[in-house]
């Protein structure tokens, strides 16, 4: 069993230095407001502040500055990614979807207010991280904004997150193959975490080759992520992971530990961990802290 530790001091240093900066500039990006609608932003600002591991805006920064980047853009283009994440969060939660009541240890979006409302703040932040890509603070140059647009659709849409999280209902009622099963847990997660690293590549104008190694580094990052993800909701308490436990298999769905069970899954993660990594050959100490994040993304307990 691969042994359970904490990311490196100087990795929990960074990873909490970044929250903090970009749960400001969330902030920011979500005020209060005195409008009739101020519901939406409530809610919206509800699923978006409300924890939070922040690990995709941490992706975003770290690989946007192996190129330079100012970091302001890059915490916008950071900011953006955790708005459409937390869009993606606040729609699985829906009845209609897992049904669950807690997300980031406390009521989920529709408990804390209601389903339509809920269905609606996931609409408002999908919207809005787009907003925040087009506008020239994102970057000046108007070709790298529409990259960076172009990227996160591919990688939300039914190609990406929103075709993972279809294959994910289809099977709770339906047996996946191995392959089918690895392909919805790198569509449902993979594809947004290969564009938090892709993003700083873009921000950066990096070239192909580096651009498509940070790619593929944090698209099977994605991909370990989900199978972790998977161990944890057999393996872990709720008020660890802060989101009921047992959900997958009290709602019969297909993934790595269904199929696999617990031990094989961790070391398929494991694998993918290693494989996740050498994408990074390209790279020299600069890119250290992604290398760790490999290995904390395999052995974090939450
Ligand atoms: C949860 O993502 C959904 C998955 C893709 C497994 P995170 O574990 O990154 O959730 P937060 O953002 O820290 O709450
Ligand atoms: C959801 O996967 C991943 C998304 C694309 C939102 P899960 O359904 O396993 O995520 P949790 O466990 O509720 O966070
Ligand atoms: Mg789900
Ligand atoms: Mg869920
Ligand atoms: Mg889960």
């Amino acid at each position: 069993m691969p042994s359970q530790r904490d990311a490196s001091p100087e990795l929990q240093a960074a990873m909490d230095e970044c929250r903090e900066k970009v749960n400001k500039t969330l902030a920011r990006l979500l005020p209060d407001t005195d409008l009739p609608e101020e519901r939406i932003y409530d809610a919206m600002r509800y699923g978006t502040m409300n924890g939070g591991k922040r690990l995709r805006p941490f992706m975003v920064v770290q690989s946007a500055m192996l190129f330079g980047v100012d970091e302001m853009r890059a915490r916008r283009a950071a900011a953006a990614l955790e708005l459409l994440h937390s869009y993606s969060l606040i729609h699985d939660d829906l009845p209609a979807m897992d049904n669950s009541d807690l997300r980031r240890g406390k009521p989920s979006t529709h408990k804390e207010f209601d389903e339509a409302t809920a269905i609606l703040a996931g609409d408002g932040l999908l919207t809005y991280a787009f907003e925040i890509l087009t506008e020239p603070e994102t970057h000046e140059d108007p070709r790298v904004r529409c990259e960076l647009v172009n990227a996160l659709a591919k990688a939300s849409g039914p190609n990406g997150m929103v075709g993972g999280q279809m294959l994910d209902l289809i099977g709770e009622t339906e047996e996946f193959d191995f392959g089918t099963i690895s392909r919805m847990q790198r569509m449902k997660t993979g594809r947004l975490m290969a564009f938090a690293c892709e993003a700083g590549a873009i921000l950066g104008k990096a070239s192909e080759t580096n651009r498509k190694a940070l790619r593929n580094y944090a698209y099977d990052l994605g991909f370990a992520f989900q199978v972790t993800d998977d161990i944890l909701d057999v393996e872990s308490d709720s008020d660890v992971i802060g989101k009921p436990a047992n959900q997958d298999s009290e709602a019969g769905k297909s993934t790595f530990v269904s199929t696999l069970g617990k031990e094989q899954a961790k070391q398929r993660a494991e694998m993918i961990v290693q494989q996740a990594n050498r994408h990074l050959r390209v790279f020299d100490k600069r890119a250290d802290l992604l290398r760790e994040l490999a290995s904390y993304v395999l052995e974090r307990r939450a």
